[in-house]
């Protein structure tokens, strides 16, 4: 009876978040195995709101990277004090590491529509549940990713550029970009 039960604790203990990946691509089926963990978790208002897509471009990858850091920089240089800005430099090294991914999720979801934000106010981005919604399939796709041997780790830091990356990923207007997820095989740390 718990043999289900245990299964899941065991895809559960097993998922870490892997930031060293090997330079092999990701195939289109392993993708599609993603998408489909992705589409499958609950999400407010059916899964008309959410987008998950993949960029397997390196080039692109590491453009996005390489512009995000240095905006990045940029932004820490405006801080005027010295502790606050080492600070900053040093958690922001958290957030643009993902240049040798082969692969990049990018999740994003469509924006709370006026008559909500009428009816709510700040609340309605929660109401909406759009990033709640992108929180659960996400974690999906973690998930799947654990069991066909592919490492994963979501990235939220580098929206600290967010104008910059939905400008760089061409984000319509009416989406906000919620995460990237960094995705390729594991690399074995030696
Ligand atoms: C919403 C979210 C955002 C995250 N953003 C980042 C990030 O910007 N950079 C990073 O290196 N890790 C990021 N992580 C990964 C966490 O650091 C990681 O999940 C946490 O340390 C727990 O480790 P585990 O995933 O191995 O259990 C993020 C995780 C989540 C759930």
């Amino acid at each position: 009876m718990t043999e289900n039960y245990d299964k899941l604790m065991q895809l559960l203990k097993s998922r870490h978040s892997c930031r060293f990946f090997t330079p092999d691509p990701v195939d289109e089926k392993a993708l599609q195995h993603l998408s489909d963990a992705f589409a499958l978790a609950p999400q407010a208002g059916g899964n008309r709101h959410l987008q998950c897509r993949f960029i397997t471009d390196q080039a692109t990858i590491r453009c996005l990277a390489a512009r995000g850091q240095e905006a990045f920089a940029a932004f820490c240089q405006s801080i005027p004090s010295p502790f606050v800005r080492e600070e900053t430099e040093r958690y922001g090294k958290n957030f643009f590491w993902f240049s040798e991914a082969p692969t990049l999720a990018i999740v994003t979801c469509r924006k709370a529509p006026a008559f909500m934000e009428q009816l709510a106010g700040k609340k309605a981005p929660l109401i909406w549940g759009g990033e709640l919604s992108a929180a659960m399939s996400s974690f999906s796709l973690l998930l799947a990713a654990e069991t066909i041997g592919l490492g994963a780790c979501c990235l939220t830091g580098s929206l600290t550029m967010w104008r910059e990356m939905e400008d760089l990923l061409d984000i319509p207007k009416r989406d906000s970009l919620i995460l990237l997820i960094a995705l390729g095989y594991k690399k074995v740390l030696s």
